[in-house]
């Protein structure tokens, strides 16, 4: 299969990181004979350098003729102790979420057995937690009217939803609970926010199609509680956007390294793969960061975007053999760990030389 792939490897660790994804996915076109062509572009603080713009017209056309998107991460310090900065790397991700319509953000959680011990959480409560977060991403506080008074004095962000903007990612949220456990935490903030009373209302709708996915409803204090002491309870949590953006931190806290997530962000059309880590200034450059939230983000796209099944599990198998015989970065090794081109190697050369019996 021939595929095109936009890069955009952004700031901070975005750009190591994102080779050694591409490294993996050289592997995969390798050993099973596709061809992938990467074509980059600028977005974040490095476009803003270049060009002016987060978000260059050029970047935006890259996406829009690519078959999918592969992006690093975004953000610089020059920009988070100036409040006033009238352009910020962050619009640019904002501004690519809206033009894209990528509405759902898909943020899968899972614990590895050897990297419970490196959980601030307890052993028992971290090992065999697999849960994936939904999150509306184009919608919501992010992007409602905001503003200041004329005197500055006095600031507004406006949160507001309609319901087929609910609909379409509650839609997607029970696809997945279909072929998982079969359930859906809705978190809201019902007892207060009219957006979450309407969530509430559309989703009970939707749900009483499907009785055989449960549905349960949760305040989101309580689900940011029970992340935290009882992880397995959640199977599919389906929320808004900014409670997705929160939770899906804390949530990361389990697996021990917010290094180890990725993410895939979906809409009606081409979909865009990122690692849920930030641009990580202080380790840009050094070769230090963990590659693992960014390979595994290949993996996702393999799966959603392009149907490649075995060749996204290999993927995920080499991540796991690299867990278990502990050839991994600093985040996750007190001593002997290794760099993040070596962990990208290491996981290429897995997927390009072992025998993995799948499916
Ligand atoms: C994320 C990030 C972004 C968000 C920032 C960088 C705008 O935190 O993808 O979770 O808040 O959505
Ligand atoms: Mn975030």
């Amino acid at each position: 299969m021939k595929k095109n792939i936009a890069v955009l490897p952004g700031d901070g660790i975005g750009p190591e990181v994102t080779a050694q994804a591409i490294k993996v996915l050289k592997a995969v076109e390798k050993r099973f004979n596709h061809t992938f062509e990467f074509e980059e572009g600028l977005i974040g603080a490095v476009a803003i350098d270049k060009t002016g713009n987060p978000f260059p017209e050029e970047t935006l056309k890259l996406c829009k003729k690519a078959d999918a998107i592969l992006f690093g991460a975004i953000g610089d310090p020059k920009y988070d102790n100036n409040p006033s900065a009238k352009i910020r790397p962050e619009q640019g991700l904002l501004e690519m979420r809206k033009n894209l319509n990528l509405f759902a953000n898909i943020r899968p959680i899972v614990s590895y057995k050897n990297l419970a011990h490196i959980s601030p959480l307890k052993k028992e409560i971290v090992s065999g937690v697999d849960f994936v977060v939904f999150r509306e991403l184009t919608g919501g506080i992010y992007f409602g009217d905001k503003g200041r008074n004329e005197h500055g004095t006095e600031a507004f962000d406006i949160c507001s939803y309609n319901e087929e903007e609910i609909l379409r990612i509650t839609h997607l949220a029970f696809e997945a609970a279909k072929e998982r456990r079969k359930k859906v935490t809705l978190v809201d903030k019902a007892n207060v926010l009219e957006t979450s009373r309407l969530w509430r209302e559309t989703v009970q709708k939707y749900a009483k199609q499907f009785p055989e996915i449960e549905l349960e409803l949760m305040y989101v204090d309580n689900a940011a509680m029970k992340i935290i002491q009882n992880p397995k309870h959640f199977d599919v949590i389906l929320t808004e956007n900014m409670f997705g953006d929160i939770i899906t931190d804390e949530a990361s806290v389990i697996t021990g390294s917010l290094g180890m997530l990725p993410s895939a962000s979906v809409g009606s059309s081409v979909a865009l793969y990122e690692p849920i880590h930030g641009s990580y200034p202080q380790a840009a450059g050094k070769n230090i960061a963990n590659p693992i939230g960014s390979i595994l983000s290949a993996a996702m796209m393999l799966d959603h975007s392009f149907h490649m099944h075995v060749e996204s599990a290999f993927i995920t198998r080499a991540v796991k053999d690299c867990i278990d015989i502990g050839f991994l970065t600093q985040d996750l090794l007190q001593e002997n760990y290794f760099s993040t081109s070596e962990v990208g190697t290491k996981i290429s050369e897995l997927v390009f030389n072992e025998i993995y019996e799948l499916i």
